[in-house]
């Protein structure tokens, strides 16, 4: 696997930034490749801790590539906030990726308030309303962002156009002169940055470089094969790697699902394994279970097997990467969904509707726990029994090995398995 995928399998924050990095260690080039700054991916060593949104989990070694592909959408103030905490870097921005306006991030809050009850609960950082612009051709491209003659008139336009419809719903109108003093700037600091990154990265390609592609989100938030319509705008799946990079499908060897040993959730949206009281508490306080955007508490849940099924078949998951398995330790029985119960029926797949997926009742098996602080753990052996049975249970219950488990935020509280080593090292 020279050019592999690292894709969440659940709803997000499953620890994909931390698994980026220390499996980008020892490839050339990182790409993002969907979402914007909806995403907060937490990379920690050398006793730092690093909160990255839209830079590829990457940026923080200087001999790694870094690409933000097509398929991304860029707020462009985020973007130089976001680098101005960096000194020594390597970075190629696509010149096709869209750009995230003041509007849209004024429409993402007008259109969640004009839901009431039903929200999702996005972040509000305008990806949905960026999206739908690029679906409806009046986005505006990062070619044309950067373009000195180009961009003043299409700005121009499209505030006059979006201001007709935040005024239309009672939103807050923006000053199109304002953005454009501001927005200059930002440009001016991106353009050395642009690229045709498709170029780019079949260039690599060529010329054998080992390429990880950093998925944002979960699949279970995907567009099309998530809990729609409480999903993100984009795909965070492996499939969406080669649209949204512009490399051919084949030349993607394999993905690993970033699997959190548990279940979390931030935003609305059925939950079929979740729980409260007393032990989502102290799961949350453990596994610091708050948004690293948003800050907001996520939901906690069992480990459910027929999500992890379900990202299993529509991503192709070569390996699991087991995250936050320590926070699991000192609770006595743990719970793994195996299936649901829908209308009297027993399904093991997640149903298209919404309002199905609301009914499912959770069917679970029980598994002892352990005791022990595994956070010094350095290999499978040292595991408590029962901790490896837990990971064994999942890789028979999921049909996918494990191929990493982690057992701490820290780069070194990393186990890699043999097999997946070797598989990275062809
Ligand atoms: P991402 O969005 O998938 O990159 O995940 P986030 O960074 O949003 O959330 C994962 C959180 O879990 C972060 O705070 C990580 O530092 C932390 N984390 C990752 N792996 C582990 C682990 O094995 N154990 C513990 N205790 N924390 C972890
Ligand atoms: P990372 O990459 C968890 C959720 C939001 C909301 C829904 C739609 O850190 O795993 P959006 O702002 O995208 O329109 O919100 O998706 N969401 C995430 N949840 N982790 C993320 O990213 C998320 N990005 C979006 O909470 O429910
Ligand atoms: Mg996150």
């Amino acid at each position: 696997m020279k050019r592999f995928v690292i894709v969440g399998t659940q709803w997000g924050d499953e620890g994909k930034g931390k698994i980026t990095d220390y499996l980008g260690q020892n490839v050339d080039v990182v790409v993002r490749y969907q979402g914007g700054n909806n995403a907060g991916h937490t990379v920690v060593f050398d006793d730092k801790k690093h909160s990255l949104h839209l830079l590829p989990s990457g940026i923080l070694n200087p001999n790694i590539h870094n690409v933000m592909a097509n398929g991304m959408v860029i707020n462009p103030k985020a973007l130089i906030e976001e680098l101005s905490k960096l000194e020594h870097y390597q970075l190629a921005i696509s010149d096709r990726a869209h750009i995230v306006l003041p509007y849209h991030i004024e429409l993402d809050k007008m259109n969640e308030l004009s839901k009431g009850g039903s929200q999702i609960g996005t972040t509000h950082k305008g990806i949905g309303p960026s999206y739908t612009d690029k679906a409806s051709r009046i986005g505006m491209r990062v070619s044309s962002f950067v373009s000195k003659e180009r961009m003043p008139k299409l700005l121009k336009e499209l505030v006059d156009q979006k201001n007709k419809e935040l005024e239309m719903h009672k939103g807050k109108t923006l000053n199109y002169q304002d953005i454009l003093d501001e927005y200059q700037g930002y440009a001016d600091q991106m353009r050395p940055f642009i690229k045709d990154t498709s170029l780019y990265l079949n260039q690599a390609i060529e010329e054998d470089k080992r390429i990880l592609f950093e998925g944002a989100q979960g699949v279970l938030l995907c567009l099309d094969h998530g809990t729609y319509p409480y999903v993100t705008s984009s795909s965070p799946t492996a499939a969406s790697v080669p649209l949204n990079t512009g490399i051919a499908p084949w030349l993607v060897e394999g993905a690993i699902g970033v699997t959190k040993a548990y279940t979390t959730r931030v935003g609305a949206g059925a939950f079929p394994s979740e729980i409260d009281g007393d032990l989502a508490d102290r799961i949350r306080q453990v596994g610091h279970e708050f948004g690293t955007t948003t800050g907001r508490p996520r939901r906690i849940g069992w480990l459910d097997t027929v999500v992890l099924k379900h990202s299993k078949r529509v991503s192709g998951l070569s390996y699991l990467a087991i995250t936050l398995l320590d926070v699991l330790s000192g609770i006595d029985s743990l719970k793994i969904v195996t299936s649901y119960e829908l209308n009297g029926e027993i399904i093991d797949s997640i149903p298209a509707d919404i309002e199905d997926f609301k009914k499912c009742k959770a069917i679970y098996t029980e598994t002892p726990g352990w005791s022990e602080d595994i956070t010094q753990v350095k290999s499978f052996e040292e595991l408590p029994d029962h901790a490896k049975k837990y990971i064994k249970m999942i890789e028979s219950m999921v049909g996918v090995p494990v191929g990493i488990f982690s057992v701490g935020p820290d780069r070194t509280q990393t186990v890699i398995m043999e097999d997946l080593m070797k598989e990275l090292s062809k």
